[in-house]
This record gives structure tokens, C-alpha cells and sequence, in this order.
């Protein structure tokens, strides 16, 4: 049985959304993410909602609205930034452009009242903004509780009908006091009593497995990610060994050590299907070719394996790792699902699917929960702890290029001439890369603005030669490469882990570029980034000493001539350089 919300966040549009969610299961309070304009009734049963944050303005045609009933209903709201916005706008109040935009951080000031919302917070405090448009005029019966230098109203208060607004995000971790805004909202003014630890919900989802299983046997295809290996193993917990099985698929393009740690899988066999990919995508340099080859060969491996196990009797559901985010289609979150299902689907696994025979044992869980229940369970730190890693692996960190070509000066720095991948709107760009001659993330942001035709900017912290005497040439992905990859991103991995960084980033790649000498044909970037969910991202500085570490001991790999750093937030690069 699910757990019933006591809090709804309706999604807006906001990256923010799932965070919200996050940070209030984070309080022992369930809360779950809903479209916005899903219908009051549906809400009733909370006892509060949060309208999240989004990027659009209220006045712009078709952007997400809430139902107006929500604010009739008794139930507390919260709106937070566009959810301030829309509450103010539907209430009577009005909503304009700013002057100037507010992003980032900045100090609110905010009154000493007693309103539950605001309780113990008031005086001057660091919030973190993120808004071009604010609210102008308040709706009738709400007052201004907080303002900043640029933000007359930055917290809107109707108290007696437990209706509040805040300009700034109280979920992230820049506003200082963010958590208490939550905290006093979810138990001061929702009056909601703690009734979620994900370190706890084993009991409740292994009975939830031996239902769907009934007497059947749950297969897995796992990955060596957190969340397959989490979901697989408490599986093994509901039914007993004997009925759970996995196959891992080795396509000779994942980390090194994952193909060890799967060997070691108690019901996990290890399909070895190596040759099969490297000889598929020999020769191959076009990006979206390579993902499309991958996909095709995953589905012949799959269908392989469903032949030969006979999946397709009576005896088997599937069973697969799906998170909560995955779960969820609504504004902005919904391509955050698109990314992920790089595999087309093998028709027996659809079909699965489609009668119901499937088993997500992890699908009400955020990422944070389910490391939070695999070490209750006493699974591994080391694979707790892992970045996600993407399906295709680490053939879309290892560029190829169909030409020879040279590094060009240009006036901002040099242009080196491989396609990397960039965001532009909904759509996928490839483009140069610009160099620039300093680790400055300020200035790579600005000229990744200003230039069209470029999507990412990078810069060479450590060389074997001059970046002018540099080369691309032209290459596909060779077992030889992908080793020398494989060791690159192990080397990066350990001394990332050993200083203690991989925590402070969500994800890591390790990318090699085929840009060298002769005598060694490739370069690496470095691409350490912080995320929410993937959807946007932004590149993360390093300890000077620890790059220079790390930069040493790469360049002394075999084969690497060049140790690249990528400044570019995403958007416009995105986090992959395919
Ligand atoms: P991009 O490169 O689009 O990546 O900024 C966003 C996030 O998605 C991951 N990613 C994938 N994950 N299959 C996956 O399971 C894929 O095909 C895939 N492509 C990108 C990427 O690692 C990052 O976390």
C-alpha cells in the first residue's frame, strides 16, 4: 500500500519540485509531486500543498497554472517563487517584469512576527533568488513579511487562511535558514505529525514484492548502479534467493571494476557481449550513430537473454530500479524520464509491462532514500556512494572525430575542432569547443552567451606540448581508446575519492577527446558537476591542489596528452559530451 501525502507539491515547471519533495520527506513528513493543475478534489486528502517554482511568467500563454479551488479549500499553500507569482496572480494581486533579474544569493530582510509561518526567523538572513518577474501588488487580505534590496515582496502572508509566498527557495542549500521555512510550514502550519523514514520502509516494500510476485520469480537486468542493485537485493530479502535472478550486461564500454563487482552478485549471471558492441560500433564517429547502435544492440542481448531463460513463461515478472523522479510526467520533469530510456524496449519486456508483470520495488524513493535504505541493509558504501552512470557508459565520454584537423587561435582562445553537445532549448546542438586560457568560470559563462556556434568552454590545466602544436585526428572508439579511457576515469575516480570531492559533485564524467601528438594521441577533461536531477547542471570548481594532482597523475597515463577542465554550465553544454 502507498503511504498517503500529507504534503502535495505541485510541479510548476521547476527543476526545484523534486527537491522540495525531498526536503520535506527529509523532515519525516511523506510528500509526493503532482502536475500543478491537478483538480482540488484530487488534493483533499493532503493537509498541505507547495506550489513549486518554474521558469515561466504567469502571463505567458499556456503557462502552468494551478486550480484556484486550492486556495479555497482550507488547506494550507505554500507557493515558492513562480509559486508565489501564480498564488498572487489568481488571488488579485499583480505580477511584473523586474527591473533587473535576482539570482543567486541575497539578503532578506524579514519582520519579527508570530505568524507560524515566520515563527523564531525573524531579522536579516541569506536566501538564495532565482527570478526575473516578482509580485507588484499583494492580493487583497495578504501583507508583506520580508522584502530585499530588489525585492520589495519576498514573503506574503494571508495567515488566517494559511496562505504564504516566498520569493526565494527555501529548499536549497544557499538559504541559510531553509529548512526551518519548511519545517514551520509543514508542522506549525499544516499541523502534519512525522510518519516517514525510508530506513524503515524494507518491511513494508518486501511485502509489496511478494504480492506482485505471488509464486512467480523476479528477473532483473542490472547495471552495477545503486538503484538496480538496491531493488535487486531486496527482492532477494521478499523472496529468497532462489527466486531472484540478473543478468548483467557487459558491453565492454562500462567503468572498470563494475563487470568485477557484478561477478560478485550472489543470482547474477554476467552476459559477455564485449565483441559483439566494439565490433558494432567500429569505424563509427557520429554521436547520435553510436547511441542508436547501442540501443540496438542492447535489445539483441536482451532478447537473447529472454530466449534463453525463457522470461516469457508463466513463472517470471520483471523486476527493474526505477526511482521516484522516473516515475513522474508532469511540466518540467517529464524529459528527465526521456532521458533515461535510451534502450528501446524489447518487445518481451513490453509486453511484461504491459500485463502488469513488473515489480519497481524503489519507485517511491528518491535517490538520497534508497542509499538511505541500502545502508540500513548493510549493502557496500562504496556502491551506495556511486554517481549515476549513464546506460551507453562511457562511449558517450569518449569523443570521435571523422577528421584531422588543428587547433585554431581565435580571439577569445583556440577553437578545437571536435563536436561536443550542447542544449538549445528542447533540442541537442553539436559544436566546437572554445579554450580559454584560465580556470574562470565567470568568463566562460559569459562568452559561451555571446558566441553563437559554440556550446562548451573548456581550459588546459596540465600538456605534454603546447596547446597550439595539438591535433585533432581522426579516430572511432577502439578497445585501445576505451583502456585508455577506462584507466583515465579510474585515476580520476581514486583521487577524487581520496580528497574527499566526488561527495561534493553529483556527477563526475571523465571524457577523452582525440586531441594529442603522435606519441600521445588523446586529451581528458575533467567535467565535475552539481545537479538536482540532470536537467540542468552547473560545473563545479576544484581545490587547486587536488586538480593539480589529478592533472598530474593523468598526464603520466599512457597515450594522454592533454588534461582539459569544462567550465560550461547546463545549459547551454550538457553534462555528457557524447
Ligand atoms: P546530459 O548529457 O544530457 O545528461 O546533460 C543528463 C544526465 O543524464 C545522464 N544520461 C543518461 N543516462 N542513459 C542514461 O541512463 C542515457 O542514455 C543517458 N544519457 C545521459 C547523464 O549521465 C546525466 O546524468
Amino acid at each position: 500500500m502507498n503511504p498517503h501525502p500529507q504534503i502535495v507539491v505541485l510541479d510548476a515547471g521547476g527543476q526545484y519540485c523534486h527537491l522540495e519533495a525531498r526536503k520535506v520527506r527529509d523532515l519525516g513528513v511523506y510528500a509526493e509531486v503532482r502536475p500543478s493543475e491537478t483538480p482540488a478534489a484530487e488534493l483533499a486528502g493532503a493537509r498541505g500543498l507547495i506550489i513549486s517554482g518554474g521558469p515561466s511568467s504567469v502571463y505567458e500563454p499556456g503557462s502552468p497554472t494551478v486550480d484556484p479551488a486550492i486556495f479555497a479549500s482550507g488547506q494550507a499553500v505554500l507557493g515558492i517563487c513562480y509559486g508565489q507569482q501564480i498564488m498572487a496572480h489568481l488571488l488579485g494581486g499583480e505580477v511584473r517584469p523586474g527591473e533587473k533579474g535576482e539570482y543567486g544569493l541575497a539578503t532578506l530582510e524579514l519582520d519579527e512576527t508570530t505568524d507560524p509561518l515566520f515563527a523564531g526567523l525573524g531579522g536579516r538572513q541569506q536566501i538564495w533568488m532565482s527570478h526575473r518577474d516578482l509580485v507588484g501588488a499583494v492580493p487583497p487580505g495578504f501583507s508583506v513579511a520580508g522584502r530585499t534590496d530588489t525585492c520589495a515582496v519576498a514573503a506574503i502572508a494571508a495567515p488566517a487562511r494559511k496562505l504564504y509566498g516566498l520569493q526565494f527557495h527555501p529548499e536549497v542549500a544557499h538559504t541559510a535558514r531553509g529548512r526551518e521555512y519548511l519545517a514551520n510550514f509543514v508542522f506549525r502550519v499544516c499541523g502534519c505529525v512525522p510518519d516517514w523514514d525510508p530506513r524503515h520502509r524494507a518491511p513494508a516494500i518486501e511485502q509489496e514484492i511478494r504480492q506482485a510476485a505471488g509464486d512467480r520469480s523476479v528477473f532483473f537486468f542490472v547495471s552495477g548502479g545503486v538503484d538496480s542493485t538496491v531493488a535487486f537485493h531486496l527482492c532477494t530479502l521478499a523472496l529468497g534467493p532462489g527466486r531472484v535472478r540478473g543478468v548483467y550486461v557487459d558491453t565492454g564500454l562500462m567503468r572498470d571494476g563494475d563487470t568485477d563487482f557484478a561477478h560478485h552478485m550472489a543470482g547474477v549471471t554476467v552476459e559477455d557481449a564485449r565483441e559483439q558492441f566494439l565490433d558494432a560500433l567500429g569505424g563509427v564517429t557520429d554521436p547520435e550513430q553510436k547511441r542508436h547502435i547501442i540501443g540496438e544492440e542492447f535489445v539483441r542481448v536482451q532478447e537473447r537473454v529472454i530466449e534463453s531463460r525463457r522470461l516469457m513463461d508463466e513463472q517470471w515478472i520483471l523486476g527493474q530500479g526505477t526511482i521516484y523522479p522516473d516515475t513522474i510526467e508532469s511540466g518540467g520533469t517529464a524529459k528527465a524520464a526521456v532521458i533515461k530510456t535510451h534502450h528501446n524496449r524489447v518487445e518481451g519486456i513490453r509486453k511484461l509491462i504491459a500485463c502488469g508483470r513488473i515489480v519497481e520495488p524503489l519507485r517511491l524513493l528518491y535517490k538520497d532514500e534508497v542509499r538511505a535504505l541500502g545502508r540500513e541493509l548493510g549493502l557496500p558504501a562504496e556502491l551506495l556512494e556511486r554517481h549515476p552512470f549513464p546506460g551507453p557508459g562511457l562511449a558517450i565520454r569518449c569523443l570521435c572525430s571523422e577528421f584531422d584537423a588543428p587547433v585554431r587561435p581565435s580571439r577569445e582562445g583556440h577553437i578545437i575542432p571536435v563536436q561536443s553537445v550542447g542544449v538549445q532549448g528542447d533540442s541537442r546542438s553539436y559544436a566546437p569547443v572554445l579554450a580559454i586560457d584560465a580556470l574562470d568560470h565567470d568568463r566562460a559563462t559569459a562568452l559561451v552567451n555571446r558566441l553563437s556556434g559554440v556550446n562548451r568552454v573548456i581550459t588546459l590545466v596540465a600538456a605534454r606540448a603546447p596547446l597550439e602544436e595539438l591535433q585533432v585526428r581522426a579516430c572511432s572508439l577502439t578497445p585501445e581508446r576505451l583502456a585508455r579511457l577506462r584507466r583515465a576515469d579510474a585515476t580520476v575516480r581514486r583521487l577524487s575519492q581520496e580528497g574527499d570531492f566526488d561527495r561534493q559533485v553529483w556527477q563526475f564524467p571523465v571524457i577523452l577527446i582525440p586531441l594529442g601528438t603522435a606519441d600521445a594521441p588523446d586529451s581528458v577533461v575533467l567535467r565535475p558537476v552539481d545537479s538536482v536531477d540532470g536537467m540542468t547542471a552547473r560545473s563545479v570548481p576544484m581545490e587547486p591542489e587536488l586538480l593539480r594532482k589529478i592533472s598530474a597523475e593523468v598526464l603520466r597515463l599512457d597515450g594522454i596528452a592533454g588534461v582539459f577542465y569544462d567550465l560550461t554550465h547546463k545549459p547551454p553544454g550538457t553534462i555528457e559530451w557524447e
